[in-house]
């Protein structure tokens, strides 16, 4: 499904080069949820920005649903964002001027069209997300969790290659932090959506199935899921305090 090789990319400060991503390796498979950690700094924005196709990369492969990003030209690139990548973003970025229901739809109307076919789609994502009863608000009349499950629907609504998420439950409080995770558990289980979530959180990173952290810009260490929730997260939280050492 996603396939990333020997990734590099620096930025330029004046003259000067900065490495950040100094040759990452991972793959992900349909179906999977994935989450990256590692210290401020690491890369872990620019790693998600490259695999968006928000900023060119210096070397190395990104392969996406068999689609190779490397000789896009920037229309190829930005047809892949809009039609095979689904985003959610720490601050939601809904719009405030349309409801619940017509943000979820906003990725099928820069496709182009919203057919029926969408519009049962979008149904069937409120429901799925529990969110009938705000279907027809506006962003500024309902709650941060609620936003962020409006936001993970509209992620959905083009049955993306991948789910693409930076902090996601970084502005959330423990409460809606864990019904995001839980919309992310249910797009899994139900749409077999593959998530890739970079977060600071262990709590949110233990329900995932693999976690990648990245220090200084390699991957420091690949854990998998073995066991319950909360043994994971001790896992993590130990191969973090390692990595720190
Ligand atoms: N556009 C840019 N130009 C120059 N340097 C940048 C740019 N974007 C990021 N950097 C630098 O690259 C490094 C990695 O940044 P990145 O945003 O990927 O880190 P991060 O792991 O997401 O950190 P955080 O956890 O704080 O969000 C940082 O040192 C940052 O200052
Ligand atoms: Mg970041």
């Amino acid at each position: 499904m996603l396939y990333v090789k020997d990734l590099h990319k620096s930025y330029m400060t004046g003259k000067k080069e900065y490495p950040v991503l100094k040759g990452i390796n991972f793959q992900i498979a349909k179906g999977e949820f994935v989450a990256v950690m590692g210290p401020s700094g690491s890369g872990k924005s620019t790693l998600l920005n490259c695999i968006s196709c928000y900023i060119p990369f210096d070397k190395g492969e990104i392969t996406l649903g068999g689609i190779d990003l490397t000789n896009l030209n920037e229309t190829g690139l930005a047809k892949v964002r809009n039609e095979k990548l689904g985003f959610v973003f720490q601050d939601f970025m809904l719009l405030d001027g349309l409801s619940v229901r017509e943000n979820i739809l906003v990725p099928r109307i820069i496709r182009g069209k919203v057919d029926a076919e969408a519009e049962r789609l979008a149904d069937r994502l409120i429901s799925l997300f529990g969110i009938e009863h705000i279907k027809n608000k506006y962003p500024a009349e309902i709650s941060g969790g609620e936003k962020q499950r409006t936001a993970v629907a509209r992620s959905l609504i083009n049955d993306p290659y991948v789910i693409l998420a930076d902090e996601p439950t970084g502005n959330l409080d423990s409460k809606s932090s864990r019904t995001v995770i839980e919309s992310f558990e249910h797009a899994k289980e139900q749409m077999n959506a593959t998530i890739f979530m970079v977060t600071h959180d262990s709590f949110a990173a233990s329900f995932c199935d693999r976690v990648i952290l990245l220090k200084d810009g390699t991957v420091f260490r690949h854990l998998e899921k073995a066991g319950s929730r909360s043994d994971f997260q001790d896992v993590l939280l130990e191969a973090i305090k390692e990595m720190s050492e």
